[in-house]
């Protein structure tokens, strides 16, 4: 059978375009490895997805060009993917920062876009490789389990290869240099951030949580960090880690409503108190312990001159970190880089040099902060490209 479409990857950008897609009319085939379609939006969000986020924004999004999100993002809103939500029926929250999951559970976006599908008439064929992908007179041929299906149009939405073991691979990007598609250097994203040297001192603290600001270079984030047994996670870690490179230092204001006064404040008015108790009035008391002993101050207060006091809370308000590593795409929730914007139309995703191939989602170079950003992404990128398929 002859297609409008091949879309490979039948993740959250790839069933998206194929819905849009087929109820425009479109003849859409989906190819997938994998034996279910939505592996990541399963386990998305702790098994809830964090379907979208009612703060997008350009702004929220890293890629070498800033400005190629937009056209999409504002032409397929987190309202419009809410409304599909409610027509399906599916109860949702907003846990914070406007991050909106499902109240029950992740399947169920997966069984809206599937039941979407349905209606456009999408085949989705999957559990078998992908061997071969040719394109010669105007059409792509994609050889998928022993058949080879023929389709005026190509869409990459293979996604990125974080989490390999779900079946994640680098296939876009393979298949993108293979059509002459410049590739942005991928590198894992939202991921732990590992700590050696000196600061393996910190790993006796797994377990610890507290709100912080977090930054890296000029990206500032206020969430809770944790420490872990091999460096450091939780919500600000991760947002920081998206613009993280080797050798960069990450901050971390552990007192971000003090005021920088507020240790000579606290050695008027307790002058006996020590420097570990009075941190621990504002921090766990572990991570007080540390801190206290890494600034080496006198037993009490009364003891440190002010001096001192102030540059111990300027020291609490930038702690500089400078990890080792990440735990790398085992761990890493997506990819920064990928199929370079600048090969791509913002109107529809397609290659302006290769007509009629696409590609939307994680596997292009737009990745989103945490907290829903990165399937809106994928809602809007597929909705895009469904739009001249
Ligand atoms: P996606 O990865 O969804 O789909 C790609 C598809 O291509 C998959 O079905 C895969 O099997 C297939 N494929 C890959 N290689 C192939 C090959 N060689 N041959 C054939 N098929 C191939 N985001 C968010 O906004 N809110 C959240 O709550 C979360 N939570 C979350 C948790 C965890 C643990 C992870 C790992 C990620 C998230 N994310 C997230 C990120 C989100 O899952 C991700 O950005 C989107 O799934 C990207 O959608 P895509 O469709 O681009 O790729």
């Amino acid at each position: 059978m002859h297609y409008d479409a091949i879309i490979l990857g039948a993740g959250a950008a790839g069933l998206m375009a194929a819905a849009v897609a087929g109820q425009r009319g479109r003849r859409i085939l989906v190819l997938d490895h994998a034996d279910a379609p939505g592996k990541k939006i399963l386990i998305s969000g702790g098994g809830r997805c964090n379907f979208t986020n009612i703060g997008t924004a350009p702004d929220r999004f890293l890629s070498a060009n800033p400005h190629f999100a937009k056209s999409a993002l504002r032409r397929y809103t987190a309202a419009d993917f809410l409304a599909l939500v409610e027509a399906h029926g599916i109860a949702w929250h907003e846990k914070t920062l406007g991050q909106l999951f499902c109240d029950g559970s992740a399947r169920q976006i997966v069984i809206m876009l599937l039941d979407e599908c349905d209606r456009g008439g999408v085949r989705i064929e999957l559990g078998q490789p992908i061997t071969d992908v040719a394109h010669a007179d105007g059409r792509f041929r994609v050889r998928h389990g022993g058949l080879t299906h023929e389709a005026d149009r190509l869409v990459i939405a293979t996604g990125g290869p974080s989490i390999p073991k779900m079946g994640a691979t680098g296939f876009a990007y393979d298949l993108a240099r293979r059509f002459g598609l410049k590739v942005v250097e991928p590198r894992p994203a939202l991921v732990p951030l590992t700590l050696g040297g000196e600061e393996t001192l910190f790993r006796s603290l797994s377990g610890v949580a507290t709100e912080v600001v977090a930054r890296c270079h000029k990206a500032q984030f206020r969430e809770a960090a944790l420490f872990t047994h091999r460096g450091l996670s939780g919500p600000a870690i991760l947002q920081v880690s998206s613009y993280w490179r080797h050798g960069d230092a990450v901050t971390i204001d552990f007192l971000p409503d003090m005021d920088p006064d507020w240790l000579i404040a606290a050695k008027r008015a307790t002058p006996r108190l020590s420097p570990r108790r009075a941190l621990a009035t504002h921090l766990p008391d572990r991570l007080a312990e540390t801190l206290a002993d890494r600034l080496a101050l006198a037993p009490d207060l009364a003891g440190c001159t002010d001096k001192a006091l102030r540059a111990a809370t300027d020291r609490l308000s930038r702690w500089s970190f400078t990890p080792n590593g990440s735990e790398g795409l085992a761990k890493a929730e997506v990819t920064v880089g990928g199929i370079a914007t600048a090969e791509l139309s913002s109107q529809d995703m397609q290659a302006t040099r290769v007509p009629g191939l696409y590609a939307i989602g994680e596997a292009v170079d737009v990745t989103g902060w945490l907290g829903g950003y990165n399937f809106q992404w994928a809602w809007a990128s597929g909705w895009a490209c469904a739009q001249t398929l």
